[in-house]
């Protein structure tokens, strides 16, 4: 084996003239014609990406993010949609540069090499696949409780993981047993109903030689509707997403336009209860409402002009859903005392009975939350299988990943298997551990796409027509910025200073963060050497930061995800790689 090259880069024009042999060319539209049909234009492309990002995380996640940090979780949601932007630049620019279907994975085949490029598409399994996984879980939660609403009960062991029910029954079970009725322990509050619904599912599962058969059919349910609709082509998928986007911004409208009115402003005091530590605890939650925005890359081969909308489809949503979500933390943090957030359902909760007591829209938002939810399984699935299909091509997995479905023009064995992985794990998983590690996963693939724009030299020919992120030298800016951070942190979160140099506290958890300081020193150096971009450096910069705040056992989960993924490339795609046929450009 040549180690030389694991960081041997694929050029653009061999990547974009390889798309083309996989195609015709259709001189109407001036473009690359994939065997894939061009049917998505700017706004298309705009509420594929709302679809994919306003989902689990504002109807969900959201609540412990802001019960832990309070109001000032707003803050997060701020410092969140920054580094999402500088990210979004950057992906912008490859999208515009590389309009074919591979996303970061494509990118960072262009810029950094091979290996990178692989753990990149590896990682994306995370954003996609594992992401899905999660949303499929909430989906069910939602869909469950609407059919509560409806009088329709479905047992509680066909609607939860096996982990959540033998939780919940070991929590009940610990009162049972020091002699407390079930009433009791509701009453003082020792237990939840959701956890007092996990006995149940426990108790009342039919048992397997001794195992009890819990699980989540509706997760399943649903992921293999989204997969059938993503299946049976673009422009079906296209359709149900843009009819489902414009529904859920109207309710996401009307949920802050009521809820304003139900705002006590008394509720915003104070407005970080916890401190910058206790809003830092949000970062998985408020990170993964954000997810999605980049997905839309996945159908450069199916836009119309993938170089003009992409970016500026990436951009459009973003500001859109930044906005509905600071709009959105800021009157569920007003309409009632945010410690009370922390709950499954927190958009409908403020409106229940324990807060603006207006029903009608509890159970509007009940319906919009599952509509939402549906409309990023949709865009995720539609992802997941496009990312493989150019890892295909490219050699790094076997043939049948890239083959087109003749009648329908889809990715169809990718489509399926993609269906597979994600539908069976949302049977048995739980919902804060796959929550983490897709937003862990995601972070680390905006690190490296900014880390790809850092090798382009900003002063290259520019192309007409395509999108280049602004030039700003951050020669001298960088270190500034890095040290105005650091005195901006000892002055707000000096006590989370002292402590993490101090012996207190997990030696282990303090890793992570040791890491990141190491890795701007060496940042800074470089930039001041080499005069690096501004913006990708900030977009590395900060998503890096959030990656540090996800705690040891996410970084231990995610290490032994990539050691998987290093063990499959070894074994089989450094081998088939067409690279290796081909005179690759060692970088
Ligand atoms: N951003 C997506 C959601 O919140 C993943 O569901």
């Amino acid at each position: 084996m040549n180690w030389k090259n694991l960081g041997r880069t694929k050029p653009i024009d061999m990547i974009l003239q390889e798309a083309e042999t996989h195609t015709t060319h259709n001189p109407e539209m001036n473009a690359v014609e994939t065997g894939m049909k061009r049917t998505l234009g700017v706004w298309d492309l705009t509420a594929m990406g709302i679809a994919a990002v306003i989902g689990a995380g504002i109807f969900s996640t959201v609540g412990t993010a802001a019960a832990q940090g309070g109001p000032g979780v707003v803050f997060l949601f701020i410092f969140t949609a920054i580094a999402c932007a500088f990210s979004a630049f950057c992906y912008a620019e490859f999208a515009s540069a590389i309009p074919v279907a591979g996303s970061a994975y494509t990118y960072a085949y262009a810029s950094l090499g091979e290996l990178l490029a692989w753990i990149i598409g590896w990682d994306l399994l995370m954003e996609y696949a594992i992401g899905n996984i999660a949303v499929a879980i909430s989906w069910a939660d939602y869909f469950t409780t609407l059919l509560d609403g409806y009088g329709i009960h479905i047992p509680r062991y066909l609607t939860m993981d096996l982990l959540t029910a033998s939780r919940g029954f070991g929590a009940v079970q610990e009162n049972l047993v020091k002699g407390l009725s079930m009433a009791d322990m509701t009453a003082k509050g020792l237990v939840t109903s959701a956890q007092v619904d996990a006995y149940s599912a426990w108790l009342n599962a039919p048992h397997l030689m001794g195992i009890p058969l819990v699980m989540n059919l509706p997760a399943l349910g649903v992921v293999i509707l989204v997969s059938w609709v993503v299946y049976i082509g673009i422009q079906e998928s296209k359709r149900v997403s843009n009819f489902m986007v414009i529904l859920k911004l109207i309710v996401l409208a009307l949920v802050i336009a009521v809820g304003a009115f139900y705002v006590k402003p008394a509720n915003w005091s104070p407005f970080a209860p916890h401190g910058v530590t206790g809003i830092l605890k949000g970062v998985s939650a408020v990170f993964f409402a954000y997810i999605g925005f980049d997905a839309i890359s996945t159908t450069a081969e199916e836009c119309k002009n993938p170089q003009r909308d992409l970016p500026r489809a990436m951009v459009y949503s973003l500001v859109i859903c930044t906005v509905l979500y600071i709009l959105v933390s800021l009157v569920l943090t007003g309409i009632v005392n945010s410690e009370h957030l922390a709950v499954g359902d927190p958009l409908a909760y403020v409106f229940g009975k324990d807060g603006a007591n207006v029903n009608w829209i509890s159970g509007i938002i009940a319906v919009s939350a599952v509509i939402a939810m549906f409309t990023v399984l949709l865009v995720f699935q539609l992802g997941q299988p496009r990312i493989w299909m150019v890892m295909s091509r490219d050699g790094l997995l076997p043939k049948i990943f890239s083959a087109i479905h003749p009648k329908y023009k889809t990715p169809w064995f990718s489509t399926i298997v993609a269906g597979v992985l994600v539908a069976v794990p949302s049977l048995f998983m739980n919902l804060t551990e796959v929550t983490d590690l897709s937003s862990i996963g995601t972070l680390c693939a905006f690190v490296l796409v900014c880390a790809g724009v850092l090798r382009f030299d900003p002063h290259r020919p520019k192309v007409p027509g395509r999108f280049y992120t602004p030039y700003i030298n951050g020669k001298y800016l960088f270190p500034a910025l890095v040290l105005i951070a650091g005195i901006l942190l000892l002055k707000f979160n000096g006590d989370g200073v002292s402590d993490y140099f101090s012996a207190k506290g997990d030696f282990k958890e303090k890793i992570p963060l040791a890491g990141f300081l190491l890795g701007i020193v060496y940042l800074c150096w470089l930039t001041f050497k080499r005069s690096f971009s501004l913006i990708p450096l900030l977009g590395l910069t900060s998503c890096a930061y959030l990656m540090t705040e996800l705690g040891w056992t996410n970084w231990a989960r995610f290490g032994i995800w990539l050691v998987v993924g290093l063990v499959i490339y070894f074994l089989y795609s450094y081998q088939h790689s067409k690279l290796s046929g081909a005179e690759g450009v060692k970088s």
